[in-house]
C-alpha cells in the first residue's frame, strides 16, 4: 500500500459530486479512503482508473443527471474494460441493485453509511453492492483526514440523518436515522483541520441544531454548548453550521450567535412555504408565524445577521392565497439569498400520491418568488457598501494582484491584495455591489 502521490504508478480517482455540501465533504472522506489504498485524485475523467459518481436524490431531475452521466460513460468503459465505475450517495441508498440492473457498466454501489467499506468493495472482500445501515460508525473506520487541498475553509460533518419525514423528503430514507457525532470525534477533528491550515469550519448536518451528545463535563450538550466548544480551538476563526430546522433553534445556539464572536451572522434556515396549511400538509411541525417570532428572537441576538432559507412551490394543495402568504413571509423577514424549488414528486414519500399542482401555475408561482428574492438578494448586498467586514481570502481573483474570499456574511468579495495569501483574514471596507459579488478595500 502507498501514500505517495508523486509515484507514475498511483492509480487515478475521478469523482463528480452532485447534492449538498455534505455530499462534498462525503467526497474528501472516500477520496482519503482511496488515497490510502494508492489512488489520487484527478480532474480529467478521461485517464481515470476508478470515476466515482457522488449522487444526489431530492428532486427527480437531480437523480436523472446520474443515469446521463453513466450514459456518456460507456464508450470510455468500452475503450477500457478495466476502468472501475461506482456510484456513491443518494440515489445510490434510495435505487440500489435498480442501478446496475438499468446500467450493467456500473461496478459498485455504496450508499451514504457504508463508504468506508469502499476500498474493502473494490478488493472484492465485501459485497459490490452495499447500501444497508450498518450499527458500527463509518468514521471510526475511515482514514484521518488528509487536508486533500489546502483550502482554508472546510466542512465537517457533526450530524447526519432525519427523523422529520417532511411529506416532500427523500433524506430521511436515503441518510438514515438522525446520528450526532460524538464531542471529542468532532473536536479532534476540528483541531487537525485546524494544523492543516484550516481557519474557517462549516459544521454539516441534515438537521445540524439537532446535534446532541455527552459533553467532556458528563453533561448533555445540544448544538450552543457544541459550539462554544469548537470555538475554542486555538487559530479557528470562523464557524458557520448548515442546515438548520426552525423547530431545533434552541435557546443556547440562539445565544451563541450573541456570544460567540467566531460564529459568523448568517443562519440558513428553511422554512419552506409561508401557508400554514400548506407548512401542516409539508409536516414541518411549526406555523408562519412561529416562524417569524423565531426570527425576531435570532435578530435580537444578532441584528446583523444575515438570513437565508429554502422554499418550495407548487407543493401539492397549494393554491394562489397559500402562494401569496409565502411572499408575504418573504417580504416580512427579508432575506439576503434564498434557494427556491418547483415541488418534484419523490417515490416512497408521503406526498408522492398527492394530486399536483398544474405546472404552468407553479413555474408562474416560482418566477414570482425568485423575482422577490432577486431584489431582496441584491438590496442585502447594497446594503454592503460602506461596511466594514472581515473577508476570508481563499484564492487569487481574475485581475493581476486581486484577492477573492467571503465576507463574514457569506458574500463573495474581490479586493486588491498583492501581499495577501489565501488564509488571510483581513478588515474590508465594501465598495461595490455588483451582480453576484461585492467589491472591496483593504483597511490599513
Ligand atoms: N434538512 C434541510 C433540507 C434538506 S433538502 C431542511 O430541513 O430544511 C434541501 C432543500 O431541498 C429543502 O429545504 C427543500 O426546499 C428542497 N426539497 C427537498 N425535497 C424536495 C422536493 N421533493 N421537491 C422540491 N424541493 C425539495
Ligand atoms: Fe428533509 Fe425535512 Fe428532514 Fe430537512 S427536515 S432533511 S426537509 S425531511
Ligand atoms: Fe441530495 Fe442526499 Fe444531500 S438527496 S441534498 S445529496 S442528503
Amino acid at each position: 500500500m502507498t501514500q505517495d502521490a508523486s509515484t507514475s504508478a498511483a492509480k487515478k480517482l475521478f469523482i463528480k459530486t452532485y447534492g449538498c455540501q455534505m455530499n462534498v465533504y462525503d467526497s474528501q472522506r472516500m477520496a482519503e479512503a482511496m488515497g490510502a489504498e494508492g489512488y489520487v485524485l484527478t480532474e480529467d475523467q478521461a485517464e481515470a482508473d476508478m470515476v466515482l459518481l457522488n449522487t444526489c436524490h431530492i428532486r427527480e431531475k437531480a437523480a436523472e443527471k446520474l443515469y446521463s452521466d453513466l450514459g456518456r460513460l460507456k464508450p470510455l468503459k468500452a475503450a477500457r474494460p478495466d476502468l472501475k465505475i461506482g456510484v456513491a450517495g443518494c440515489v445510490a441508498q434510495a435505487e440500489g441493485e435498480e442501478i446496475v440492473r438499468r446500467m450493467p457498466l456500473v461496478d459498485l454501489v455504496v450508499g451514504p453509511q457504508t463508504y468506508h467499506r469502499l476500498p474493502a468493495m473494490l478488493r472484492g472482500e465485501a459485497p459490490a453492492i452495499l447500501t444497508d445501515f450498518p450499527a458500527e460508525d463509518k468514521f471510526d473506520h475511515l482514514p484521518e483526514r488528509r487536508a486533500t487541498r489546502r483550502a482554508p475553509a472546510a466542512f465537517l460533518t457533526v450530524q447526519e440523518g432525519c427523523d422529520k419525514f417532511c411529506a416532500f423528503c427523500v433524506v430521511p430514507y436515503t441518510r438514515g436515522a438522525e446520528v450526532s457525532r460524538p464531542v471529542d470525534r468532532i473536536l479532534r477533528e476540528a483541531r487537525d483541520l485546524v494544523a492543516r491550515g484550516v481557519r474557517e469550519i462549516t459544521l454539516l448536518g441534515q438537521n445540524v441544531n439537532g446535534w446532541h451528545g455527552s459533553g467532556e463535563d458528563g453533561r448533555e450538550w445540544g448544538f450552543g454548548r457544541l459550539i462554544r466548544a469548537i470555538a475554542e480551538t486555538p487559530g479557528l476563526d470562523r464557524i458557520r453550521y448548515t442546515t438548520s430546522h426552525p423547530n431545533d433553534m434552541a435557546a443556547d445556539l440562539i445565544e451563541a450567535h450573541r456570544d460567540i464572536p467566531a460564529l459568523m451572522p448568517y443562519l440558513h434556515l428553511p422554512v419552506q412555504s409561508g401557508s400554514d396549511r400548506i407548512l401542516k400538509a409539508m409536516n414541518r411541525k411549526h406555523t408562519a408565524d412561529q416562524y417569524l417570532r423565531l426570527i425576531d428572537r435570532i435578530r435580537d441576538a444578532r441584528p446583523d445577521i444575515m438570513l437565508t432559507s429554502d422554499f418550495i412551490v407548487g407543493f401539492p394543495g397549494e393554491t394562489d392565497e397559500d402562494h401569496a402568504a409565502t411572499l408575504r413571509l418573504v417580504e416580512t423577514v427579508g432575506f439576503g439569498t434564498a434557494f427556491s424549488f418547483k415541488y418534484s414528486p419523490r417515490p416512497g414519500t408521503p406526498a408522492f400520491e398527492r394530486p399536483e399542482v398544474e405546472g404552468a401555475v407553479a413555474d408562474r408561482r416560482l418566477q414570482e418568488l425568485q423575482a422577490l428574492l432577486n431584489r431582496q438578494q441584491k438590496a442585502a448586498q447594497e446594503g454592503m457598501v460602506g461596511r466594514t467586514v472581515g473577508v476570508l481570502f481563499e484564492k487569487a481573483g481574475r485581475l493581476p494582484g486581486q484577492m477573492v474570499g467571503k465576507s463574514d456574511y457569506l458574500h463573495s468579495v474581490f479586493v486588491d491584495a498583492p501581499e495577501a495569501v489565501p488564509g488571510d483574514l483581513a478588515q474590508v471596507r465594501i465598495v461595490e455591489s455588483a451582480a453576484n459579488s461585492l467589491r472591496g478595500e483593504l483597511l490599513v
